[in-house]
């Protein structure tokens, strides 16, 4: 089949790949030409295991390529997949302006009848929007048919989470439709669910902002743990057994970040209350995330008294591990509160340094090299991160080299025997005693 696909993020790129990779005649379109001549030459812009060997070899079959002209892309493409950006906007809204000019650009580009396919996480109703402007610019007579068939892969694993989806949701209004996208995705063996487009565009923000939920209420959990003298690991460990509930997304820590979350549980809220719709429970999930990230801070202060002239040491900056994305990454309100307390802020990530320069409110912010660095004459070390790096540090030389040997471990990385073998350690973990 030919494919065309708008926009090489995360998600355009994923689909591409993989969609080339079971056989598709795949070209992929972005405006950035410094990043197409990269893929172009097979060289992958974002760190995703398995993209590399997948964009190498689907090039060199024949099978995908990119190009930065609309009407290369989209001349000849029997399915359109829109994955470009959909940012939030002030007001908790979705800016749509990258869709309504994809719209644009296949109104004008396409010549022959067309699936257009929406991947991008947007706005229920959006897929009807995209057609209003697709009809109004149109002059051809071929059909043009609009399909929501939302992405729910994650960053880390994204060529995994596409080949071995749980699921594939094609939302269509026309049944010949759904069955030509069916028939695209077969090879993957997923098993598929056909709804109304309504439906599907709904499924994208009910997953995202259920998750979110989860992750907001074992935090809560997680903080009740701690005033009761309960440990929120055996907890999970006890509820995720109950396959009702399961034990994927119950880790307590300092809240979710990321591009997808706060932004999709934000949107899910405006659409509520655009629908007149008090979708309470969201504004709950969203406070408690909010007030998760300064749970670290909080506790320093309780332990300090203040944090003037305090050093600390953060390790880890990205919004999770196996990443450079510090798009809404607690680490940032992190950095900002220490700051404002008063305390001189240190802080190493295997990958993310660059980008957390960039950010503004990290101005003040030391970055280190190595670990050893950060915590040189470190009052207290916040762990904000689950590398693996710090997973398997040696915390016995790491706290000699500090002025006190106090942990923050703001996602329980560390394990209680090995903390236990370092006598004269302070570890406070999230909703478990401390050591
Ligand atoms: C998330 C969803 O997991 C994907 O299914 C979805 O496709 C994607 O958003 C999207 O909408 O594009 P992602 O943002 O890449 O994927 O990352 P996750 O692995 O879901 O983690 C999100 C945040 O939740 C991270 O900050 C992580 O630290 C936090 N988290 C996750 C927890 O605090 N506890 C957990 O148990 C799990």
């Amino acid at each position: 089949m030919k494919v065309a696909i708008l926009g090489t993020g995360y998600v355009g790129l994923s689909t591409g790949v993989c969609l080339s990779d079971i056989g598709h005649d795949v070209i992929c379109v972005d405006l950035n030409e410094a990043k197409i001549n990269k893929l172009s030459q097979g060289i992958s812009p974002i760190y995703e295991p398995g993209m590399q060997r997948l964009l190498t070899k689907n090039i060199d079959a024949g099978r995908l390529s990119f190009t930065t002209s609309h009407q290369e892309g989209l001349d000849h493409a029997e399915v359109v997949i829109i994955a470009v950006g959909t940012p939030q906007k002030d007001d908790g809204g979705v800016d749509l302006s990258y869709i309504e000019q994809a719209g644009k650009d296949i109104a004008v580009h396409v010549k022959q009848s067309t699936i257009v396919v929406i991947k991008s996480t947007v706005p229920v109703g959006t897929n009807e929007y995209v057609k209003r402007i697709i009809d109004e610019q149109f002059d051809g007579n071929h059909s043009i048919e609009l399909v929501s068939n939302p992405e729910f892969l994650r960053q880390g694993s994204a060529i995994m989470d596409t080949i071995e989806a749980d699921r594939i949701i094609i939302g269509a209004e026309k049944k010949e439709v759904a069955m030509k996208l069916q028939e695209m995705y077969r090879p993957l063996h997923v098993p598929i669910i056909l709804t109304s487009i309504r439906s599907a565009e709904m499924i994208k923000y009910a997953s995202n902002a259920f998750l979110a939920t989860k992750i907001s209420f074992i935090n809560e959990i997680a903080n009740l743990c701690e005033s009761v003298g309960a440990d929120v690991e055996d907890v999970v460990k006890g509820m995720g057994k109950d396959k009702r509930i399961g034990n994927s997304f119950l880790q307590p820590g300092i809240g979710y970040g990321g591009s997808c979350f706060p932004k999709d549980v934000k949107a899910l809220l405006h659409t509520a209350e655009l629908n007149g719709f008090d979708f309470s429970m969201l504004k709950e999930t969203i406070a408690i995330n909010d007030s998760q990230r300064r749970l670290l801070v909080a506790k320093a202060v309780n332990r300090f008294g203040n944090l003037k002239g305090r050093k600390i040491a953060m390790l880890g900056l990205s919004f999770k591990p196996e990443t450079d994305d510090m798009r809404e990454a607690p680490s940032i309100t992190i950095a900002r509160s220490l700051i404002e307390h008063g305390a001189k802020v240190t802080a190493y990530d295997p990958v993310a340094t660059d980008n957390a320069k960039k950010i503004v409110e990290m101005d003040k912010v030391r970055f280190t090299s190595t670990i050893s660095k950060a915590v040189k004459e470190a009052d207290a070390i916040f762990i904000v991160t689950e590398w693996n790096e710090f997973r398997q540090m040696d915390i016995s030389e790491i706290i000699k080299k500090m002025k006190s040997p106090i942990i923050f471990d703001g996602r329980n990385c560390l394990e209680n025997n090995r903390i236990k073998e370092c006598k004269t350690i302070e570890y406070y973990p999230i909703g478990r005693p401390p050591i």
